[in-house]
């Protein structure tokens, strides 16, 4: 029972004593974003992960995030609110399974979304996050061949816009999969001129309406920049909180799911991180993230491409 703790002060107090760094992602609680040292997209938080000098990592976010952390940083603490926060990417590409995808092409490098496994990113040669998948893919010689995975919009993305044929994994982002196109032009209908931006994990009919698409910080970076009031954003709904905070004259509107409003898109798996549990982590060093040092070892090889062709 914690109704007696200043939640808000014992997480100051706890950050200070453990020597701790609070990491969050731009799709965390505003509450949670403005209390962390470094809010960013997956690229930058790996980045501050791998460079933190701090004892511990309490990263808000998900767990592929956090065992990116740890991969990273593997003599340090990190800690992930509640455990439970995964991915429908992740789950969508069980090792073994993708193990024997691999094995079925042996002429194919595998491109892999960050949003993934340990295991999975063990089995993979270059890791990618939405906002260095472009620069990276452009590295690969065009003869070279390429399983991507585990998000087949983001591979058929990269697919269509740099005309490079891959071998898709089947996996989705059931955030991005439920925006409704028909509720999206109804929306424009009312915003005449209003610019889209998407993620690209939005399916192609989502893709196909926006003006601009990319990552999170790609999209925070348009909005800071787009002529207009009006901004439809087609991704997690909470990345608005640091367009309000930074734009207070303009207009943000997350774009709707299939009942015409933004709330459907909440990641169900961000949204498990509280304040209440981010204190506790920090009381209690717990839930931690632990990897067996073997996969790690592998899977930090195809992360460190990445660091390295992000340049
Ligand atoms: P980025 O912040 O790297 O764009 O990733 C978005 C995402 O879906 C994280 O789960
Ligand atoms: Fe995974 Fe989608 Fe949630 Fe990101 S928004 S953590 S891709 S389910």
């Amino acid at each position: 029972d914690l109704s007696g703790v200043d939640v808000r002060a014992e997480i100051e107090r706890l950050r200070k004593e453990r020597n701790a760094v609070i990491l969050a992602h731009y799709y965390q609680k505003p509450e949670i974003q403005d209390l962390a040292d470094y809010v960013g997209d997956s690229l930058e938080l790996s980045r501050k992960a791998a460079a933190t000098d701090a004892d511990v990592i309490a990263f808000c976010g998900v767990k592929f995030m956090a065992d990116t952390a740890k991969i990273l940083s593997p003599e340090k603490i990190v800690v992930l609110p509640d455990l439970e926060a995964g991915c429908s990417l992740e789950d969508s590409c069980p090792p073994e399974k993708f193990k024997a995808f691999r094995e079925a092409h042996p002429d194919h490098i595998a491109l892999t979304y960050i949003n993934c496994s340990t295991e999975v990113k063990a089995l993979s040669d270059i890791i990618v996050t939405s906002s260095s998948a472009e620069t990276i893919l452009q590295q690969i010689p065009k003869d070279q061949k390429i399983i991507f995975g585990p998000d087949r919009h983001l591979g058929g993305y990269l697919s269509r816009k740099f005309n490079r044929e891959m071998l898709l994994w089947p996996g989705v982002c059931i955030v991005h999969e439920a925006f409704s196109e028909t509720e999206l032009l109804k929306l424009k209908a009312q915003h005449p001129g209003a610019p889209i931006a998407a993620h690209p994990e939005c399916p192609p009919h989502i893709i196909d309406h926006s003006d601009y698409i990319g990552s999170t910080s790609g999209i925070l970076k348009f909005a800071q920049e787009f002529e207009g009031d009006t901004l439809i954003v087609a991704t997690e709904p909470h990345i608005i909180h640091q367009m309000e905070k930074a734009l207070p004259g303009k207009t943000f509107i997350g774009a709707p799911g299939a009942d015409g409003n933004c709330a459907c898109n909440i990641c169900p798996y961000m949204a498990l991180n509280t304040m209440e549990k981010l204190y506790l982590a920090l009381r209690d060093l717990q839930p931690r993230v632990e990897i067996e040092e073997s996969v790690r070892v592998a899977a930090k090889k195809s992360l460190d491409r990445m660091l390295e062709m992000a340049s």
